[in-house]
């Protein structure tokens, strides 16, 4: 894949991402991948892996937030809040039947991730029931903080991320970057229509859904490279758990804006310095009716080259 693809961004004005929600009931079909497919980054198999880690207790969380957004939905007066916590419902619930699909996959290579799964449900399971109606908002906003600033440096890194990937996999990801982009603000648009005064315990949200993540992250991780046999060699093993630490604490760095009064997702400054060529040309491909399901190089040229020439640079 060329330069082009990496950070490749339009510093002309488009629509915002955050602009419009679509729900694309897509189905990847990834339950027919094999344990060799686990390591979908060849040239990068960290890369892989450290993103399998990290889906593995998402869909359980994208659970969690579904019901914690139906229920917040049925006391949402305004229209447009409410049409966008519909469109977050119905997106998230896709991304969580697809994860799981994959997810069935990585327990062939993986057997010991089982159990943190399984902890992992049991914990979004539980809390569902048990949280107030505030931490449940609260939560999931501050959990979402973090979804969305992924979506942005994966697709911002297309190239080391995903530029000598397994198509189906790659495109799979994308999806689930584009989307979770478009609707990074719903949750945190809702925590404060309910609780707009209660900025302290928002911005505490975000510290605990941060350890969460990273917690999570951290034990598959760990059994990941037990198997991958990264932990043998002293040097590999130390190179392969400081790309952890290094991802997740760039998660947290960019989360700092976050903590300010006056912000607000859409004005984070990741998106709004420069609109992903990726992105835009993924949108505009999709409703177009193009094949997503499957995103190689020529594809993800293809996706930049029509956001260029929207733009008005070719
Ligand atoms: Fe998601
Ligand atoms: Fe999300």
């Amino acid at each position: 894949m060329n330069c082009r693809s990496k950070a490749a961004h339009s510093e002309f004005p488009t629509a915002h991402p955050m602009d419009g929600i679509t729900i694309r009931p897509l189905d990847f079909r990834l339950s027919s991948k094999t344990s060799d497919d686990c390591i979908w980054n060849h040239r990068r198999p960290e890369y892989a892996v450290f993103l399998n880690a990290l889906g593995v207790h998402v869909p359980y969380f994208e659970r969690y937030l579904v019901f914690a957004l139906r229920k917040a939905r049925s006391a949402t007066h305004d229209a447009r809040l409410k049409n966008d916590q519909g469109g977050i419902i119905g997106q998230e619930a896709h991304h969580a039947h697809n994860y799981r699909q994959f997810s069935e996959v990585l327990f062939e290579r993986y057997a010991s991730l089982r159990p943190i799964d399984q902890r992992a449900m049991q914990y979004f399971e539980k809390r569902a029931l048990r949280d107030s109606d505030r931490r449940l908002i609260g939560f999931t906003a501050g959990y979402e903080t973090f979804t969305f600033l992924a979506g942005l440096l994966l697709l911002d890194e297309f190239d080391d991320w995903f530029g000598d990937s397994d198509p189906e996999i790659a495109a799979f990801w994308i999806w689930h970057q584009v989307e979770e982009v478009e609707h990074g603000s719903v949750a945190f648009d809702t925590y404060k229509y309910f609780y707009g005064k209660d900025e302290l315990y928002r911005k505490w949200m975000i510290v605990v859904a941060m350890f969460h993540l990273a917690r999570e992250t951290v034990a598959a991780y760990r059994v990941m490279m037990v198997a991958e046999g990264w932990v043998k060699k002293p040097r590999l093993a130390f190179a392969r758990s400081r790309f952890c630490a290094w991802m997740l604490l760039r998660f947290a760095r960019n989360a700092l804006p976050a903590f300010r009064k006056s912000y607000h997702p859409r004005h984070h400054p990741l998106v709004t310095n420069r609109q992903n060529l990726v992105q835009q040309g993924w949108r505009r491909f999709s409703a177009s009716g193009g094949d997503v399901l499957s995103i190689d190089r020529d594809k993800v040229e293809e996706l930049i080259g029509s956001a260029l020439r929207v733009s008005g640079r070719e």
